[in-house]
């Protein structure tokens, strides 16, 4: 493995190119009975990130290898992976901010069914979403040819849970979803938080009665693993925090 980084070649920009071990933790159902780690030294550029060496690697080396890709430009939250044991997006997770003197690790998320190699059955996971009734529900149908307004505070009070891409970073790094997969999980929690804060809304009690079950947002221990995991920099624990004043008081 190339670490020295002044001998390291460059490419025509000048970037500069290193030699990394990747050590993919692989399962094929067909095939394994367990899953198993492989190794694969892949050159990149300090530029690239984690999703170019799994291309490499599938493109020119295994075509076996299999993840979950699409925009390529943390939007679409489809590659959540455990990177050297920590919950990241591959397209969002440069070389240069890995320690690549040392192999790369990287796996599934945890707590959901494995399928193969770096996929796992995300269907528990939008199960618990869909639960939480994640759409506006106004009382009233909005008066012919106007808008639904609110104020810019009003509309401040759930921005940050607008940005979440439903990645399942946080849920997936959990450790009581690890123990309980019937919790509902940070993720349905804060698109929960989207809609009971919006001032438009009016089914916030439907949805703080379902968070109020034994699975719901009394199972959070506030460990700030799923605020740490966030690619989209959400204040998860704070959501869930907010959701648990609200189902206490009654009030949003
Ligand atoms: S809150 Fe953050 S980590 Fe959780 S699903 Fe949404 S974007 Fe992903
Ligand atoms: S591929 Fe879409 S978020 Fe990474």
């Amino acid at each position: 493995m190339s670490t020295d980084l002044a001998e390291a070649p460059t490419n025509d920009s000048g970037v500069q190119a290193y030699t990394v071990t990747f050590i993919i933790r692989r399962f094929d159902p067909e095939q394994d009975a367990e899953p198993r780690w492989v190794d694969y030294d892949v050159e990149l550029y300090a530029t690239d990130r984690v999703l170019d060496a799994l291309h490499k690697i599938k493109w020119e080396v295994d075509g076996s290898l299999s993840f979950r890709r699409s925009c390529a430009h943390g939007i679409c939250g489809s590659d959540a992976m455990r990177i050297n044991g920590r919950n990241r997006l591959a397209c969002k997770t440069l070389i240069k901010d890995l320690d690549i003197s040392k192999p790369i690790y990287v796996e599934a998320i945890k707590g959901l069914p494995l399928e193969k190699d770096l996929i796992v059955d995300m269907e528990p996971f939008f199960a618990s979403y869909r639960e939480v009734q994640p759409f506006l529900q106004p009382a009233k149908a909005a008066e012919p040819g106007k808008e639904r307004t609110q104020s810019i505070v009003e509309r401040e009070r759930f921005d940050d849970t607008t940005k979440c891409i439903l990645c399942a970073a946080c849920t997936s790094s959990c450790p009581v979803f690890w123990t309980d997969g019937q919790y509902f999980g940070p993720a349905a929690i804060v698109n929960a938080h989207r809609f009971i804060f919006d001032s438009r809304d009016d089914a916030a009690d439907v949805r703080l009665d379902i968070l109020n079950d034994k699975e719901g947002v009394w199972r959070c221990r506030t460990t700030f693993n799923c605020t740490e995991a966030c690619p989209r920099g959400i204040e998860v624990t704070k959501a869930i925090a907010e959701v648990k004043q609200a189902v206490l008081s009654g009030r949003r």
